[in-house]
């Protein structure tokens, strides 16, 4: 093996420590009040909420703290997690994560618009594809804290890229990735992008 390689592999395996790993058996024990609204496995029933079940682990634990701290102020949540310690929140994760996803479907009317935004961008408009990070089949990238987006509820996916893009979400980091490529969305592309990605598996 070489050095390079060798003194990746410490470094990996000494932040991996220094990160409360997540329990999922003890996570499950602590989101009976999330079930609610988010469902008891995190496949939630209303299309506002929404589903946590097979989302990234890392993604999950970010919103939880962004949530907690009010930097993702959600009006519903309020308090909630005021209580809950890292490790909670970490189990939390590490528990939503473990489930699995259901699907939706796509309106048949707006998928081909729909798709061609997903997976082309609007190159013209130097806004990317989304496929890049959420990846083509909508999976999203875990390892890198990219969301899952595939089965997602489609009004609260619409919910999203327009808080994104009139700045009532502004979680995304200093390179504001999402509210660059929102910003490029019109409403009729936000309203196909959702519903392509409601039924994307
Ligand atoms: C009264 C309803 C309600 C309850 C109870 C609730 N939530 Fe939520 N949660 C919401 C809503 C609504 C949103 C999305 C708000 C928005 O549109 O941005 C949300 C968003 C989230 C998100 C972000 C999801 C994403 O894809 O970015 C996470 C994570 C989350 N909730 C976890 C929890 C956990 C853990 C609990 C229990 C401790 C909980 N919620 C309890 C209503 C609720
Ligand atoms: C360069 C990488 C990148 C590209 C390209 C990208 N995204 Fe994202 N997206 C992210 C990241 C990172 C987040 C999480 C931000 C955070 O931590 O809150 C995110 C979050 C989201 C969310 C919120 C998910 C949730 O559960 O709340 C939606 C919806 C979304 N992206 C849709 C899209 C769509 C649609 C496209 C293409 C038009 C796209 N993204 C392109 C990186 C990207």
């Amino acid at each position: 093996m070489n050095k390079v390689l060798v003194s990746l592999l410490l470094t990996l395996g000494i932040t991996g420590l220094a990160h409360a790993a997540g329990d999922a058996t003890a996570g499950q024990g602590k989101v009976i009040v999330c079930g609610a609204c988010h469902g008891a496995d995190g496949n939630s029933a209303a299309p506002n909420f929404p589903k946590l079940a097979g989302q990234g682990e890392r993604y999950l634990l970010k919103q939880l703290k962004d949530i907690k701290s009010g930097a993702r102020p959600i009006l519903e949540m309020t308090g909630m997690l005021d209580n809950l310690s890292d490790q909670d929140l970490a189990d939390i994760a590490a528990y939503f994560a473990s489930q699995q996803m259901s699907v939706g479907a796509a309106d048949p009317n707006l998928v081909e618009r729909g798709e061609a935004l997903f997976r082309g961008g609007k190159l013209a408009e130097g806004m990317p594809s989304c496929t890049g990070c959420h990846s083509p089949d909508g999976a999203g990238l875990a390892a890198a804290g990219y969301p899952k987006l595939g089965g997602q509820h489609g009004a609260y996916v619409a919910k999203q890229l327009t808080d994104f893009r009139e700045g009532n979400r502004t979680n995304d980091g200093d390179s504001m990735i999402m509210r660059g490529i929102a910003a490029k969305l019109s409403n009729k592309d936000i309203e196909a992008l959702s519903s392509f990605i409601q039924g994307l598996h």
